[in-house]
């Protein structure tokens, strides 16, 4: 993944490069770097963990270059450390360059750089010295435009590159192919970055680059080459909010987004319910079948969409992981239509999977909360969710916006098909308006200190409450690194009820009036084990059946995911601050995942 920016104009680049760096972080917290150019010569600063240590380092140094490229990384190649954090040189330490994605060649190309000393594991590194082999000493502007397009054919993979050159103190060069990239115009700078919200925020256009762009920024121009050849590409204004988020009266970004949920919702559905759905109708009314794709808990939305979709509407829906479903290669035609569900809009595999869906001839949607992200630019209708940025790595207001979306097409597919539907939008937009729901902090920082020192925990529903099980083992085990499983409820009994001991604590989660006689009856095939039991329900009858009871507010049977979600996200943060971890910035995990 990684989050790459560079700058160069009027004012000094090192603040701006920080600045943009930190919007960028959630790409990948491990390590970071800057480079910059001091007397002719390229100067770097690196720190293994997340901005603020580079940014510790980089006080130690005046740096008044005005042309800076700056890195944030999620290590793909090679463990997070020193050597590996870019910006990484050449051998002879003329080029440096920064990198998101991966070159899937490199170890080809590698053995082709016989006499080369590598000091890193990275593909970064392999594309430094290439480069610098290619460019042989050529210093003029063409010899490295024509070795930059030499250099894009050569590399396989998705990747972005900004490049410094000895020499060319005034320039930033660039390489894109399918990893992000956007180029910044403002008065008297440049800017390339990964995500256009980590623009400087007097940028006043943005160029959106297409892949196999490259070229160069300078204080007062820029030229783009494709296959060769100057290119154009609009210039946009630059609309994008620029992202002074706050944590307010919050002790973590989690906490704030867990607490915006419920407005995410609400706005998410009120937004919808004002726009003109012609051509969603038209695709739902020429849809013969149905594909829901996505990863993490943007799927774990899915699965609940899929279950009340195929109840309410009698519509069978496909539904897969990103990542394993175009290599299944489902059968889709052009009466199909595939909905992928993206918060960022740039995770790799749920556009790999657009795109082979896109060569299918199938209708695409994207369900997304990023208005100008790649999702959009491939599917031919956007579904956009309204939660406002989120920056904890742990998705939690996205995932609620989501469901609202989500329902709202559900409501769209009965209208279509004729199907009468249990609830409708109005139901969700009370939810938030009259206060319909109910989050038992005492409790769940009760239960929190019960389990916070737990090795493995599982958390069992059934129907829809399987999949409110799985959201909410996922999020536990991120943020706490406790691991956690989640299990359909009848099926604890052919096997994994093995697990289960009187030091067992299973988290269960009982919603569905129509799955109550039966799951308790697995609660109490566990308590049988001596497995100590918290319960999440609606049903207050049962709060003295079970270790610990933790209330939700009871609403029509499909709409429980919105009052149930955000006390199982609430209990993942209330274990994680008694563990006294990070839960914004979570091990090894980062929010955008722009790599296969
Ligand atoms: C990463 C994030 C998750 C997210 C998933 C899908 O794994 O850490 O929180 O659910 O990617 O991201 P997307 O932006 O496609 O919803």
């Amino acid at each position: 993944m990684c989050g790459i920016t560079a700058y160069v104009g009027n004012e000094p680049a090192a603040n701006k490069i920080l600045a943009s760096l930190k919007k960028l972080e959630y790409r990948g917290y491990d390590s970071a770097g800057i480079a910059f150019f001091e007397n002719e010569k390229i100067e770097i600063i690196k720190a293994v963990g997340t901005i603020s240590e580079l940014e510790k380092k980089m006080q130690q140094k005046r740096i008044s270059s005005n042309l800076a490229i700056g890195h944030t990384r999620w290590a793909t190649h090679g463990k997070a450390s020193l050597e590996n954090a870019h910006p990484h040189s050449s051998q002879d330490k003329k080029v440096c360059v920064i990198h998101n994605g991966i070159i899937e060649n490199y170890q080809t190309i590698k053995n082709e750089l016989k006499e080369f000393h590598f000091a890193s594991q990275t593909d970064t590194e392999v594309f430094a010295n290439y480069f610098s082999k290619n460019l042989n000493g050529g210093y003029l502007l063409e010899d490295v435009l024509r070795t930059l397009g030499k250099t894009i054919t050569k590399m396989k993979g998705s990747f972005s590159f900004a490049i410094m050159i000895e020499g060319f103190e005034d320039k930033i060069f660039f390489i894109k192919e399918k990893s992000p990239l956007v180029l910044g115009v403002g008065n008297g700078f440049h800017m390339l970055s990964s995500d256009e919200m980590a623009l400087d925020e007097k940028t006043e256009q943005v160029v959106y680059l297409s892949d196999g762009d490259y070229g160069f920024i300078s204080k007062n121009s820029y030229c783009i080459l494709s296959n060769g050849k100057i290119v154009k590409r609009r210039k946009l204004p630059f609309t994008a909010q620029v992202q002074s988020v706050h944590m307010g009266k919050f002790t973590s970004f989690m906490e704030k987004e867990i607490e915006e949920g419920s407005f995410a919702c609400f706005n998410t559905m009120l937004t919808l319910l004002n726009q003109n759905l012609q051509k969603l109708e038209e695709a739902i009314k020429n849809s013969q079948k149905v594909f829901v794709v996505g990863c993490g808990t943007a799927l774990h939305a899915g699965e609940v969409f899929k279950y009340v979709l195929e109840k309410e509407c009698k519509t069978d829906v496909f539904l897969d992981y990103a990542s394993e479903f175009r290599y299944k290669k489902p059968n889709i035609d052009k009466n199909s239509l595939c909905i992928f569900i993206s918060q960022s809009g740039e995770t790799a595999d749920t556009l790999a999977s657009a795109s082979y869906a896109k060569g299918k001839g199938a209708t695409l949607v994207a369900v997304t909360n990023v208005k100008t992200s790649r999702i959009t630019k491939i599917c031919n209708i956007v579904v956009l969710t309204r939660a406002g940025v989120e920056v904890s790595v742990a998705s939690t207001k996205a995932y609620m916006a989501q469901l609202s979306a989500l329902y709202f097409l559900i409501t769209i597919f009965g209208k279509v098909k004729n199907e009468k539907i249990s609830f409708s939008p109005t139901d969700i937009l009370e939810i938030y308006n009259q206060k319909k729901e109910i989050i038992d902090a005492e409790k769940i920082t009760l239960v929190a200190n019960h389990i916070k020192n737990e090795k493995s925990l599982f958390f069992v529903g059934r129907g829809l409450d399987y999949f409110l099980a799985k959201e909410g083992a996922l999020k536990l085990k991120e943020i706490t690194y406790i691991h956690c499983e989640a299990f359909a409820g009848g099926e604890m009994k052919h096997g994994s009820l093995s697990l289960i001991d009187d030091e067992s604590f299973v988290v269960c989660v009982l919603t569905q009036k129509n799955l109550l006689d039966k799951m308790m009856s697995n609660i109490i095939e566990m308590q049988s084990r001596g497995a100590k039991v918290i319960l999440f329900s609606p049903f207050s009858e049962l709060q003295n059946k079970v270790f610990c009871f933790v209330p939700l507010k009871k609403l029509k049977s499909h709409l429980m995911p919105f009052v149930a979600m955000r006390p199982l996200q609430m209990l993942a943060l209330k274990c994680c601050e008694q563990k006294s971890l990070n839960p914004d910035m979570p091990r090894n995990l980062a929010k955008s995942v722009t790599v296969e």
